[in-house]
């Protein structure tokens, strides 16, 4: 099978403070990336900071945003649509992330995100995990649960346009030694294949990337690809960093 693009997705959440800042490490991100080949990059600033990067020429770089609604217009104060994220240049969008999760948002609604972003030419990408490892291994079954009711209502046509995030919450904002080892982030990996598989079809299960969240840094970005498998990374603190984040997408390339 045709190696896929490994996708190297930066979640910057709600930094920088400032849009000085944002520029600042988004022109770092964007010398040090340059050359690389076989990895796609996406940024994902706070919304507000799109507009200054859609200029970007850059054929590395594509950009999205961290959530969005599922209308396309009307009386929801405070949100935004796909219509607007896709006019100031986001060709993806984080959905169901697990600090949206905690704030309450529902598998339900995290189907209905996903499709209004695929219906809008956007690509998904649906973030789960588990926030606690049991002994039984109830988090299997929960992991099911997410991803059947997030993906419901999806044509298997669709699944072209989503990225499955693996982020157990448990490693999430920690360090590389806190990070999912590389065997287990494996098996997650299959195991999400698998499930794909019987809910649509091997061939499509194994197109869809998966990628692994969760303290993921320069130290272990390369063996988590490598022997964990996964076709990227979802990096949050360190795609504040540009060296780190430049050294995490360099190691995309060649893993
Ligand atoms: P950290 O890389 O800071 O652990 O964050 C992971 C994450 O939540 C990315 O979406």
């Amino acid at each position: 099978m045709k190696k896929q693009r490994k996708i190297i997705v930066g979640n910057w959440k709600m930094y920088p403070e400032t849009s000085e800042r944002a520029k600042e490490i988004f022109a770092a991100i964007s010398r040090g990336v340059r050359g690389i080949k076989k990895t796609e990059v996406v940024i994902c600033p706070p919304s507000v900071y799109l507009p200054i990067f859609k200029k970007s020429k850059s054929k590395i770089f594509s950009l999205g945003a961290q959530n969005v609604f599922w209308e396309m217009a009307g009386a929801y104060t405070g949100e935004v649509s796909t219509k607007m994220l896709s006019e100031f240049g986001a060709k993806f969008v984080i959905v169901g992330h697990s600090e949206r999760r905690r704030l309450g948002e529902t598998d339900e609604a995290v189907s209905k995100k996903v499709s209004a972003v695929i219906r809008a030419g956007l690509k998904a990408i649906i973030c789960i995990g588990e926030s606690e490892r049991d002994v039984n291994g109830a988090y299997f079954e929960f992991l099911k649960n997410q991803i059947k009711n997030s993906l419901s209502g999806l044509r298997p046509a669709d699944l072209q346009k989503i990225i499955i995030a693996y982020e157990p919450i448990w490693t999430i904002g920690k360090s590389y030694n806190d990070a999912m080892k590389p065997s287990d982030i494996h098996e997650m990996s299959l195991y999400i294949k698998k499930l794909l598989s019987d809910m649509y079809s091997k061939e499509i299960a194994f197109k869809v990337p998966v990628i692994y969240g969760g303290s993921a840094e320069v130290e272990n970005a390369f063996s988590i690809m490598s022997e964990g498998q996964v076709d990227g990374l979802l990096v949050g603190h360190k795609s504040l960093v540009p060296e780190d984040f430049i050294k995490i997408v360099k190691a995309a390339d060649v893993a």
